[in-house]
């Protein structure tokens, strides 16, 4: 049996906080910590929270909540809130709730060590800075096997300021890692058993990493990648639309490893709405954007973010949101009643009754969902490259996922997993495809 104390992480929110979760449990690691899945077990809790909409924040306190009696059963018992609660509210969670140990930012966590020795004094440590130096550079190096899909975070924070949004405040400003180390940590992400490569930011198609030889885009970085061997995969995620340069749209149709999926929010497909918004973009101007990459690519499927029950929405507002959805037809989508969030420019304005806006919400996701079902039924009788990523619940069936990111079981031998395959599609079911090796 090791002695090795054990970390527990629960992660909440976008794929950004997966990946910091990740990182702080090497970065504790390095302190003699190893991850169980076993809250029960845990010496050290730490949640890494979301604070995008309402219910987000409150999820951290009844969950804090719940730990109530862990800690008094073990009081050695470590408690850490990170991500962009801690972000937003720092110092102000402990006061809520005294028996937290530990308060870590989204830009601060490489000083994790210096923060556990204040704790481990029986301290309680706060660092929500945005510090000038590279937190990425002071991470512990990355050794250990990795699963065959990984993010990898080459930008961070948003400069855009939608109207209803947290990000540019808990995350700050836009900030692009130089793309030699971007490069490098990929190589070592495929020596470590990578296949597939998501490239993260909150705004990643706004990447600008400076190089040695000037500034990157992001569709450089796309190639770049895909010049990496054994490397079979590189997707991306979360554009903007105002971001989407020519060359990234080019790429879609002549780079072989850039996957044909994109997701490319829009909010809503009223134009009074959009400007309300702060998104400065209209629904036209989407619709026609959408095009372009589509006759660069014509099979891409597309996901999308909307959110409703904007103040100022109108019925007729929210028609144009369903029109748009009409139009454009997308394979896989999110969407969200608007919360209003503290500290933003939307915060202020009367809201639309909540009763409405839950009666749009059911709308537009019954829509959504009649156009996800059928972006999973074309797939039937077509044969699709899979990534086998692990063991499914029956006895000799993989899992993974296909170019278009849906989920495909297939009975195939265990060898396999971390390999891309042709698959035929034969069947499609609630929320995955089933599929037999070509
Ligand atoms: N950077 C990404 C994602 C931001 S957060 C982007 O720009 O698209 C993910 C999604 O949460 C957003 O696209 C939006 O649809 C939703 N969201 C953000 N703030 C929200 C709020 N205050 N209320 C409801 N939904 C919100
Ligand atoms: Fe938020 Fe808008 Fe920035 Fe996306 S682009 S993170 S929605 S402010
Ligand atoms: Fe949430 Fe922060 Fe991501 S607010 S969506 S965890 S950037």
């Amino acid at each position: 049996m090791s002695d090795a104390k054990k970390l527990f992480i629960k992660t909440y929110g976008c794929q950004m906080n997966v990946y910091d979760s990740e990182r702080m449990a090497e970065a504790l690691g390095a302190e003699g910590y190893e991850a169980t899945d076993v809250m029960a077990d845990a010496d050290m809790i730490l949640l890494n929270t979301c604070h995008i909409r309402e219910k987000a924040g409150e999820k951290l306190y009844s969950d804090l909540g719940r730990m109530k009696p862990l800690k008094q059963e073990k009081p050695d018992l470590k408690i850490g809130v990170a991500g962009c609660v801690a972000q937003a509210e720092g110092a102000e969670i402990m006061r809520r709730q005294p028996m937290v140990d530990l308060v870590v930012g989204p830009q601060t966590y490489h000083r994790l060590p210096d923060l556990m020795e204040k704790v481990n004094r029986g301290e309680q440590a706060v660092d929500t800075d945005f510090p000038e130096e590279d937190k990425f550079e002071h991470l512990p190096k990355r050794i250990s096997k990795a699963r065959p899909s990984a993010f990898l975070t080459v930008q961070e924070g948003c400069d855009k300021f939608c109207a209803f949004c947290v990000v540019p405040y808990t995350r700050g400003a836009e900030v692009s890692r130089p793309p030699e180390r971007l490069i490098a940590e990929a190589r070592n992400l495929v020596e470590r058993g990578v296949r597939e490569i998501t490239l993260l930011g909150q705004n990643v198609n706004a990447y600008h990493g400076e190089g040695e030889d000037g500034t990157w885009g992001l569709a450089r970085l796309i190639w770049a990648m895909n010049d990496i061997e054994g490397l079979k995969r590189v997707r991306f995620t979360t554009s903007h639309p105002n971001d989407m340069e020519d060359a990234l749209i080019e790429a879609h149709g002549t780079c072989d490893k850039l996957m044909p999926y994109l997701h490319l929010p829009v909010q809503s497909g009223s134009d009074k709405i959009l400007k309300a918004m702060n998104r400065k973009h209209t629904a036209a101007s989407y619709i026609e954007l959408i095009d372009r990459i589509r006759a660069a690519r014509p099979d891409l499927l597309l996901s999308g973010d909307f959110i409703v029950g904007f103040p100022g929405e109108t019925e007729e507002d929210f028609e144009a949101t369903l029109e748009l959805v009409r139009t454009v037809n997308y394979g896989q989508a999110y969407s969200f009643k608007y919360s209003a969030r503290p500290g933003t420019p939307a915060a202020e304005k009367d809201l639309v009754p909540d009763d409405v806006a839950s009666e749009r919400l059911q709308r537009l996701q019954a829509l959504l969902s009649e156009q996800q079902y059928e972006a999973q039924r074309s797939m039937v009788g077509r044969e699709v490259g899979v990534l086998f990523e692990k063991k499914g619940r029956l006895d000799g069936q993989l899992v993974g996922k296909s170019d278009y990111l849906h989920a495909v079981h297939c009975d195939a031998p265990e060898h396999m997993i971390g390999t891309v395959q042709r698959v035929r599609i034969e069947a499609s079911v609630t929320n995955s495809l089933k599929g037999v090796l070509t």
